[in-house]
C-alpha cells in the first residue's frame, strides 16, 4: 500500500479495507461504479460486496444492488456479483457471461440503453438516489481532485450524484495517465444547454481531473491489479476481407475527392471483427489519421505507435494484455496523443454528426433491407447490448456494419428476411459488409437494397433461399415499398430454434 498515491494526506485516515468499505453498501442500492468495457472497474469492493451478499442469503435475507457502470466491467466487478446474485437491476451495457444467463434467466433486470443517454438520466433522477458510488482511480492530488483510471465513462456524474463516495486507489494503474483526461463539467440542461466547444477529435476543453464535494469521501481502499482483458482472437481470413473492402471504399471516396486524404475521425466498436477492421488499417495507404470513438482498443492504439494515426479520442482504454504492455512501454510517447473524455462527450450526437465520424460497428445479423440487431440472438437472448453502436450508427458520415456471413460453424446466416430484434433501423445503416462483399445502401430505395444484400452480402449456401424469399414477398404484391412474408419470416429464426441448423439440407 502507498500511501504516495492519496496526495492529500488529511485523506489518509479514509483508507480502509473493502470488507469495512463494502459495509455502506446495503440490499436495494442504487450503486454508481466506474467501469468501461473491462477498463477502470474496482478490483476489491465487488467481492466483498459478493461476499455480504452470500452471507445475506445464507441468512435467508434479501442482498441485490441495483447498478450502474459506464459500460461492461469484468469477472472481478459484474462476474462475481453475479455469481453471488448480488444484482436485481443493471444498466446501461454488460458483457459478462454468467451476468448474461442471469438476465436470459429473468433474474436480473437489465435495461440496454444508448451510452449518451446515462448521465443525463443520472442527473434527472430516473433511477432514484443514488446511495453510493464506487470509483476506481490512479491517484488523488494534493488538492483532493481524482485521477481516473483507464476510463472515465460516467464517473464525473456519478460522483455529483452519489451520497457517498468509495475510491479504490489501483497501484498498478499506472502514474502517467494523470493529465490524460479531459472531464467537461459543462453540459447543462436544456432550454439552456451551450454548444460543446470541442472542434477537432484531439481538443481538450475541460479538466484532467475528476472532481467530489471531500466529506462524501467514506473509504479509500488500495489495490494492486490490471485490468483484466481478454486476448482478441487475431484476424481470420473473413475479418480480413471485410477490412479489406473497407479499406478499398475509404481509398476510393479519397480518390473520388469526397474523403480527405486522412479521412475523417475513426470510430470503431467492441468486438473482434470490428478490431481487426482497425488492424487492417495498418498496411493501408493513409496517413495522419484520427479516432473519435468510444473505446479505444489494441487496433487503435497499434496505429497510434505505428504513427499512423495522430490522435485519438475516447471515454476508455480497453487492451488485450500484450497491447496494456505496449501502452504502458510508450506511454510518454501516448499521453499528448490520446484524450479520455466523459461518455456524454464521446458518444454525444451532437459531436458525432458535427466531426463527420467514419462509424464500424459489428452486428449479430442483417435483413435483407438493411435493418440491424446487435444484441438480441434469435430475438429473445441477449448477449450484450446496444451500448454507443446507435449513438454512432445514427449520426455518423459513414456508418458501416460488419459481420461474418454465417454464425456457429455456418449454421446460420446472419442476412435474414427480416431482423429478429431492431437496433438499428434501415434508415440509420448505410453500409452492410461481410466477407462474401459489401452492400452501399445509400440512395437506395428497400426493395433495390434488398437485390444487394442478399447479391452481395449473404452467405452461398443461403443466397438461394433468400432470393426465393424475397421473390415470393415481392409477388404476394401485399405491400410493395418493403416486400414481407410476414409469418415466413418470423419463422426463418424459429426453423434455427428447432432444427439448431437454417441450411436447406
Ligand atoms: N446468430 C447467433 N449467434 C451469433 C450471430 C447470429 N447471427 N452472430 C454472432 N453470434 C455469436 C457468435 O457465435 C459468438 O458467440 P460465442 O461467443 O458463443 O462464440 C458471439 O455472437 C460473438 O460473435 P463474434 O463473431 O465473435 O463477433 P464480435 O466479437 O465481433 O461481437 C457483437 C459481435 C455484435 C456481439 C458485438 O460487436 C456487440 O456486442 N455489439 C453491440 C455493442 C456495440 O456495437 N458496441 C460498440 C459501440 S462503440
Amino acid at each position: 500500500m502507498s500511501l504516495d498515491r492519496i496526495r492529500l494526506a488529511s485523506l489518509h485516515d479514509k483508507v480502509c479495507s473493502a470488507e469495512q468499505a463494502a459495509t455502506f453498501v446495503k440490499d436495494g442500492m442504487l450503486v454508481g461504479i466506474s467501469g468501461f468495457t473491462g477498463a477502470g472497474y474496482p478490483k476489491a469492493l465487488p467481492t466483498a460486496i459478493a461476499e455480504q451478499a452470500k452471507a445475506a442469503h445464507a441468512r435467508g435475507e434479501k442482498f441485490a444492488i441495483r447498478m450502474v457502470t459506464g459500460a461492461s466491467t469484468a469477472p472481478e466487478c459484474d462476474g462475481v456479483l453475479a455469481e453471488a446474485n448480488a444484482i436485481a437491476f443493471r444498466n446501461p451495457f454488460q458483457s459478462d457471461p454468467t451476468l448474461r444467463n442471469n438476465i436470459n434467466a429473468g433474474n436480473t433486470a437489465y435495461q440496454d440503453m444508448h451510452l449518451s443517454h446515462v448521465e443525463q438520466q443520472i442527473r434527472q433522477g430516473f433511477y432514484g438516489d443514488m446511495e453510493v458510488a464506487i470509483i476506481e482511480a490512479t491517484g488523488i492530488t494534493e488538492d483532493g481532485k481524482i485521477i481516473p483510471s483507464m476510463g472515465i465513462g460516467h464517473c464525473n456524474e456519478v460522483l455529483k450524484a452519489a451520497k457517498k463516495v468509495i475510491i479504490e486507489v489501483n497501484a498498478k494503474q499506472n502514474p502517467l495517465l494523470e493529465t490524460m483526461h479531459d472531464v467537461y463539467f459543462d453540459i447543462g440542461t436544456p432550454p439552456n444547454r451551450q454548444p460543446i466547444p470541442l472542434v477537432q477529435p484531439s481538443d481538450r476543453i475541460g479538466t484532467p481531473y475528476l472532481e467530489c464535494d471531500l466529506d462524501k469521501i467514506v473509504a479509500i481502499v488500495f489495490t494492486d491489479s490490471f485490468d483484466r482483458n481478454s486476448k482478441f482472437a487475431d484476424p481470420d481470413e473473413n475479418s480480413k476481407r471485410i477490412a479489406a473492402q473497407i479499406i478499398d471504399f475509404l481509398g476510393h471516396e479519397v480518390k473520388a475527392g469526397r474523403l480527405p486524404k486522412n479521412l475523417l475521425p475513426l470510430q470503431s466498436g467492441v468486438g473482434n471483427v470490428a478490431n481487426a477492421v482497425l488492424a487492417g488499417l495498418l498496411d493501408a495507404p493513409f496517413e495522419d489519421l484520427t479516432g473519435y470513438t468510444e473505446v479505444l482498443q489494441d487496433g487503435m492504439l497499434d496505429l497510434i505507435i505505428a504513427g499512423k494515426m495522430k490522435s485519438a479520442s475516447a471515454t476508455a482504454l480497453s487492451f488485450s494484455p500484450d497491447a496494456l504492455q505496449r501502452f504502458n512501454d510508450n506511454i510518454e510517447f501516448l499521453r499528448d496523443k490520446i484524450v479520455l473524455r466523459p461518455m456524454e462527450i464521446t458518444n454525444n450526437p451532437e459531436l458525432i454528426r458535427r466531426l463527420g465520424i467514419i462509424g464500424m460497428n459489428a452486428m449479430i445479423e442483417a435483413d435483407i433491407y438493411g435493418n440491424v440487431n446487435s444484441t438480441h440472438v434469435m430475438g429473445t437472448k441477449m448477449m450484450n447490448g446496444i451500448g454507443g453502436s446507435g449513438d454512432f450508427t445514427r449520426n455518423a458520415f459513414f456508418s458501416f456494419f460488419v459481420t461474418p456471413s454465417t454464425a456457429k460453424g455456418g449454421a446460420i446466416s446472419s442476412i435474414v428476411p427480416m431482423v429478429s430484434h431492431h437496433d438499428h433501423t434501415e434508415h440509420d445503416v448505410m453500409f452492410v459488409v461481410t466477407e462474401q462483399g459489401m452492400a452501399d445502401l445509400r440512395g437506395k430505395a428497400p426493395r433495390e437494397r434488398a437485390k444487394l444484400i442478399i447479391e452481395n452480402c449473404s452467405h452461398p449456401d443461403y443466397r438461394d433461399m433468400l432470393r426465393d424469399y424475397y421473390a415470393r414477398a415481392e409477388k404476394s404484391g401485399g405491400g410493395l415499398q418493403t416486400p414481407h412474408l410476414l409469418l415466413e419470416a418470423l419463422s426463418w429464426h424459429q426453423r434455427f430454434v428447432e432444427t439448431g441448423d437454417m441450411r436447406i439440407k
